[in-house]
């Protein structure tokens, strides 16, 4: 089985898709953080310049020696991204992270990459997936589609909390200014932009709280499988 969870920057995807998988039985993958570690490893070896600029060719070579993976702390649940082996789930949070990743992902050469990848891991079993594209070019199939949305406002306060709770330095409008810089980038890139596909059931959680959105996904999702889980094109 797979579930497509797609949507804008911070309207609380990867939070609900985990407590849904762990409701269900799937394996939670989160694409975003893909996109974030390839990010992270360009930064890393000088492949983003001082002003954002990329340097496509180095980030090329640097996808040919880069392992992504996922891994489930089993004392605590904490998901670890892993990469080459090394634990970077805190660093490709970080808003230097946030600030390039759009112009990473923007690139089709990574998208082509990183879909290859997120399609084996559909491949091995049950998966509900987030990010931009997947309900659109990862699986087109895909049993279920939500498409998350929330108001800019909601999406800004949310994730200008997760980084104060993190310790870091930012200030509101800065979030701000990256949300809505994100979610122009993800809507407008030429390869694979953010689109709300006409067979995603759409999810508005501006004033949901998330066990009202858990159930909610779980019982269209419970529905769909009572149904035969099959997408049919409408809702
Ligand atoms: O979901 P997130 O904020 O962690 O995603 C980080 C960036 O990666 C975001 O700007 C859009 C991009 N992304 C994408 O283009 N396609 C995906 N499937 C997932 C994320």
């Amino acid at each position: 089985m797979v579930v497509a969870v797609d949507g804008y920057s911070s309207t609380g995807k990867s939070t609900v898709a985990k407590l849904v998988a762990a409701k269900l039985g799937l394996m939670y993958i989160d694409t975003g953080a893909m996109y974030r570690a390839v990010t992270l490893k360009a930064l890393r070896e000088g492949a983003i310049d001082e002003g954002g600029r990329i340097d496509e060719e180095k980030v090329r070579e640097l996808l040919k020696g880069m392992e992504i993976a996922f891994r489930v702390d089993g004392r605590d649940g904490r998901y670890e991204t892993l990469l080459n082996g090394e634990p970077v789930e805190d660093e490709i949070r970080s808003m230097r992270v946030a600030e390039s990743v759009s112009g990473i992902a923007a690139l089709g050469f990574v998208r082509e990459f990183l879909v290859e990848q997120q399609r084996e891991l559909g491949r091995k079993g049950d998966v509900i997936m987030d990010g931009r594209d997947i309900g659109s070019v990862v699986f087109p199939d895909a049993d279920v589609k939500f498409f998350m949305t929330a108001t800019l406002q909601v999406r800004t306060e949310r994730r200008y909390r997760e980084l104060k709770a993190k310790g870091m330095e930012v200030g509101f409008e800065e979030v701000e200014e990256n949300v809505k810089k994100r979610d122009y980038i993800d809507s407008h890139r030429e390869v694979s932009p953010l689109v709300q596909v006409p067979d995603a059931v759409v999810v508005d959680n501006s004033c949901m709280t998330i066990e009202e959105e858990v159930d909610f996904m779980v019982k269209i999702i419970e529905t769909k499988k009572g149904n035969g889980l099959r997408n049919e094109g409408g809702n």
